[in-house]
Formats: C-alpha cells, sequence, structure tokens
C-alpha cells in the first residue's frame, strides 16, 4: 500500500444479485457477490422481491466485501455504483446505500453504466488476462441485453447491434424452462450440451438484417417442436435432454459467430471481447477461441462475466484517474443508453 494508491468501493444492485467490491488501483481485492435464491420458485426475476432482497443484503455485502480486502472504511478513496440500466427497484437500493456512504464519508460518488461496465471488466488487472487494445469490439451477452459495441476508447462505446426482442440469455432460460429446466436454464444448458450431439435437431434461424439479433423466432421454433414431440412421446424431453441441449446451444453459438463476422468484416476490427452472463457459456467460449477468423479474442475470469461489483470498482478507478465524479443529485436510470 502507498499513499498514491486508490481504493475503490463498487456497488451493484441492478437486477437479482447484491454485491460488492474494493478494488486498489485496477487490482481487486474482494468480489462479493449475493445472488438471489427467492427467484427460482417463480421461473424468473421478481422486481418487487429482489428490490426488497438488496435492502437486506447490502449492508452485509458491502461489510463482507470490506472485511476480505482488509480496508477500513476511511481508507476508502471513491464510491463507485450501477446507475443502470437494470429494475428501477433494484438500481434505486444501491443508489441511496452508495449516495449516503459517500456523503457520509465526504468522498467521491461516481456513477456506472453497467453495460459499459460488463466490457470494462477486461481492464482489471488479473495474472494471465491480456487487456485489449483499442479499438475492439465487445460482444455483451447477458439475460438482459445482447449487443455489439464498438470500443474506441474506454468511455468512447457505439452500439453497432442489438437484439429486436429477447435478450440471448433470455432465449436460454425461457427455452430451458420449455425443457423443464429451473431458472435460470443457461448454466444448465451448457453443462447438458456437453454430453449432447449438437446436430441432433434443427432449429429455425432468424434471418435479421445488418448487426441486429432477434431470438424471438428461435423460442417459437424451440416450443413448436417441442409441443409436437410431446404429443406422441410424453417423455420425449426427458429422453433426449442432452441433445436438445447441445442443439439448442449450437443454433446460439451460430447466429452469435454469424453476427460477429459481420461486424469485423464491417469495421475492419479482428480483436473482440466478451461479457456478460451468457459468456461463461462454453459453446460460445469454444467458438471463440477455436475461431478460423484470425480473431483475437479476450475472454474474462468467471466470476467478471456475470453480474458482480469487481466490474463496478474497475470503471470507478478509471473515472476517479479522469476526476469524474457524480454530484449527490444524481438519479437512478433504468433505460440508460450510451
Ligand atoms: O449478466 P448476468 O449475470 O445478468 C444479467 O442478465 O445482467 O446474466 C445472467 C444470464 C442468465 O440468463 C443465465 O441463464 C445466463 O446468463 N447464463 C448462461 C450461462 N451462465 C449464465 N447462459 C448460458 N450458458 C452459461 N454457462
Ligand atoms: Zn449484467
Amino acid at each position: 500500500m502507498s499513499s498514491t494508491d486508490t481504493y475503490i468501493l463498487g456497488i451493484e444492485s441492478s437486477c437479482d444479485d447484491t454485491a460488492a467490491a474494493v478494488l486498489c488501483n485496477d487490482k481487486i481485492l474482494s468480489n462479493v457477490v449475493a445472488t438471489q435464491e427467492v427467484h427460482k420458485q417463480y421461473g424468473g426475476v421478481v422486481p418487487e422481491l429482489a428490490s426488497r432482497a438488496h435492502q437486506q443484503n447490502i449492508v452485509p455485502v458491502v461489510h463482507q466485501a470490506l472485511a476480505q480486502a482488509g480496508i477500513e472504511k476511511s481508507q476508502l478513496s471513491a464510491i463507485a455504483f450501477t446507475r443502470g440500466p437494470g429494475l428501477m427497484g433494484s438500481l434505486l437500493v444501491g443508489t441511496s446505500f452508495a449516495k449516503s456512504l459517500a456523503m457520509g464519508l465526504d468522498i467521491p460518488l461516481i456513477e456506472v453504466n453497467h453495460m459499459q461496465a460488463h466490457l470494462l471488466a477486461h481492464f482489471i488487472d488479473e495474472p494471465g488476462f491480456e487487456r485489449p487494445s483499442f479499438p475492439f469490439l465487445g460482444l455483451t451477452i447477458s439475460g438482459g441485453h445482447t449487443q455489439i459495441v464498438k470500443i474506441t476508447d474506454y468511455f468512447e462505446m457505439e452500439v453497432i447491434g442489438k437484439t429486436l426482442d429477447d435478450a440471448v440469455g433470455e432465449a436460454f432460460d425461457k427455452c430451458g424452462k420449455m425443457m423443464h429446466l429451473p431458472y435460470p436454464a443457461g448454466p444448465l444448458i451448457d453443462k447438458y450440451a456437453k454430453a449432447g450431439n449438437p446436430n441432433a435437431f434443427t432449429f429455425a434461424k432468424p434471418k435479421v438484417k445488418g448487426l441486429d439479433f432477434s431470438f424471438s423466432g428461435l423460442k417459437t421454433s424451440v416450443l413448436y417442436f417441442l409441443q409436437k414431440q410431446e404429443a406422441n412421446q410424453p417423455n420425449f424431453v426427458a429422453e433426449h435432454r442432452d441433445d436438445l441441449c447441445a442443439s439448442f446451444q449450437k443454433t446460439v453459438v451460430d447466429i452469435l459467430m454469424a453476427k460477429l463476422k459481420k461486424a469485423c468484416k464491417e469495421t475492419g476490427i479482428n480483436r473482440i471481447a466478451i461479457g456478460g452472463g451468457v459468456s461463461a457459456n462454453t459453446g460460445i467460449r469454444h467458438a471463440l477461441t477455436e475461431n478460423k477468423e484470425g480473431w483475437q479474442t479476450f475472454i474474462p475470469k468467471f466470476q467478471y462475466t456475470t453480474d458482480n461489483a469487481a466490474m463496478i470498482g474497475i470503471v470507478g478507478y478509471l473515472k476517479y484517474k479522469q476526476h469524474v465524479f457524480a454530484d449527490v443529485s444524481v438519479a437512478a436510470k433504468a433505460r440508460y443508453l450510451f
């Protein structure tokens, strides 16, 4: 520790994970995530319950992050928090907590865009992980978003492709539900796909112009296919679970890779960095690392792909260096475009 070191507390509460992290400059000292189990029984996130759980979790999660980092509150240089996008009730908990703490400690407050943070997580100093140089393309794939972003500098980002309907994680979760898998089904589909044949079944691929995505057609295709099969064979899903998961996952991977290929061609950029919960997917990681396109791919450490506060903290550090601080009147923003 030196007197020139910067200590940032990052706070994330945009959806159903209450998270806090402490950074010393661009290094992670602690990264605590409390995942809300309450939503499982409803098959998706219930906003009212998420907000209530954040209120219960935020104080213990922040305490734990400080304790694990071995840092006293008084040593903090600034507090960074997720301003949006996300669920309003959830965002309000993190926002008001961050504001009060920053005021109480009389230190700067830094507002962070969650989607930018998913991509800037690549700038965390992590042994064995290289940082992308500018410009690069970001593929943000999560339960709420699917975007291709052109990144020319830390805060110069342009969304060049996005989903017109469902996010890719939503497609995983909803199709998983049709296969009678619990929420969130993404990690389970990934697990079962490993033992399945990706060419066993064929599902519809959308025809969307440009760099945009659509996953609602794929969802319908899976639904009709399963309804038809289960009408004749009630145990169809149970008997073909692994093949169904592998075939579904392959379809998603093909859709994503085709758009990335197009994006690289159109922009002339061949550096690709992924972020968001779905980037934990083995099929996607494999397709990116095995790609024959000559891309340089950047895949973050698993704990920095799903929702976490380390990514909020690194944006906090980058903004701190540029003296970009928020006023205490800053408000949460459910729809926060950049
Ligand atoms: O980024 P994230 O933690 O939360 C937001 O949506 O912002 O992403 C959660 C999503 C869920 O839809 C979950 O099913 C999906 O990421 N997911 C996966 C995998 N792990 C998480 N989808 C496919 N394969 C995985 N291994
Ligand atoms: Zn996210």
